[in-house]
């Protein structure tokens, strides 16, 4: 059982938001849930988590977090949760968006006189299953320290990075960093393939390499066996790295490996590559290179 006892509400039950709900019901939390599609959420009730019909009934609980997709989504529900006469203590918003939008945010809070925490997240629904999500946290300390337990049943801890939004920029710079890598783990496993081995031999040499990581393991099955079953969609990519450009404008910072690597993605797109997963980056690289792809049918790990 969890060893605090505030009333938690939960604002969207996509990919990511219903797994981090469900961390939270399981633990035992007090949490009630709206989305925008009910269905998708009426599973979490075999947790324990309740499920509520109208967005306006969280404005009652303590803490709300918040999870959908672009800012302009996050404007959109907030402000009908505010709508309602009753005020949550607390807003916990965890969707990737900009500096800007997430100021914004802030300054309309502080009017309702609601505490407000930037919590982006690192990891995708697999990695939430596993205990291994990460936030990246901003806004005041003793709100932090409140939110922080709750934070904690949702994977493997956060790291608080100071005031106001600065917390978006960090997570703005790791999106960044996933557009790039995918995009380069894309074109080496298409060379190492051209040049005549099979993408499983070639992976796993580079997941036990230096250059090895949490994600280039957790790729490799799609890579390997091209199941492209979404985890992220290149559209939300392509989100960030726009962000990741805009705030390289701001602050006079060139950005050229996510310049090239947003045009890339951009390519994908306008050939109609939007719903399967992000890393189909894969199919478009091996499309230029004169490949034609067939799964390896290997079972390989995902590191998880
Ligand atoms: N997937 C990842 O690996 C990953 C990792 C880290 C961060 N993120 C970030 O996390 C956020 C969510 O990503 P996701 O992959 O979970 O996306 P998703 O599966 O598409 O889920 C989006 C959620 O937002 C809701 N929503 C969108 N627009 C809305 C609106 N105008 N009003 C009310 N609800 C709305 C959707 O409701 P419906 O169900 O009704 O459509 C759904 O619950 C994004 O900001 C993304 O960039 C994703």
């Amino acid at each position: 059982m969890p060893t605090r006892t505030e009333k938690l509400g939960w604002i969207g039950a996509g990919r990511m938001g219903y797994a981090m709900a469900e961390r939270l019901a399981k633990a035992g939390c007090d949490v009630s849930v709206w989305n925008r599609t009910r269905e998708k959420a009426d599973p979490l009730a075999r947790h324990g988590a309740k499920i509520v019909e109208r967005l306006e009934e969280l404005s009652s609980r303590d803490i709300v977090f918040c999870m959908v997709s672009t800012y302009g989504d996050v404007k959109e529900v907030l402000a009908r949760l505010l709508s309602a006469s009753t005020k949550p203590r607390m807003v916990v918003e965890c969707s990737s968006i900009s500096l800007e939008g997430s100021a914004e945010l802030r300054e309309l809070l502080k009017k309702h006189q609601v505490q407000y925490l930037a919590a982006p997240v690192s990891g995708n629904a697999k990695v939430i299953k596993a205990g291994k999500l990460t936030f990246v946290v901003s806004g005041p300390k003793a709100a932090y320290e409140k939110a922080q337990p709750y934070l904690d049943m949702m994977g493997a801890g956060s790291s608080y990075v100071g005031e106001g939004e600065l917390a978006r920029i960090a997570k703005i710079c790791h999106n960044v960093m996933l557009g790039v890598v995918i995009q380069s783990l894309c074109e080496i496993t298409i060379l190492a393939q051209k040049a005549g081995m099979p993408r499983h031999a070639f992976l796993e040499f580079l997941n036990k390499s230096v250059m090895g990581s949490m994600f280039t393991r957790y790729k490799t099955p799609a890579l390997v066996n091209l199941d492209f079953h979404v985890t992220f969609t290149p559209k939300l990519l392509r989100k960030d790295l726009d962000l990741g450009l805009d705030a390289g404008r701001e602050l006079e910072v060139p950005m050229p490996l996510a310049s090239i690597t947003r045009d890339l993605l951009q390519q994908m797109i306008g050939q109609g590559m939007t719903e399967e997963d992000f890393s189909t980056l894969l199919l478009a690289q091996a499309k230029a290179s004169g490949l034609a792809l067939e799964p390896e049918n290997v079972a390989v790990g995902d590191g998880l």
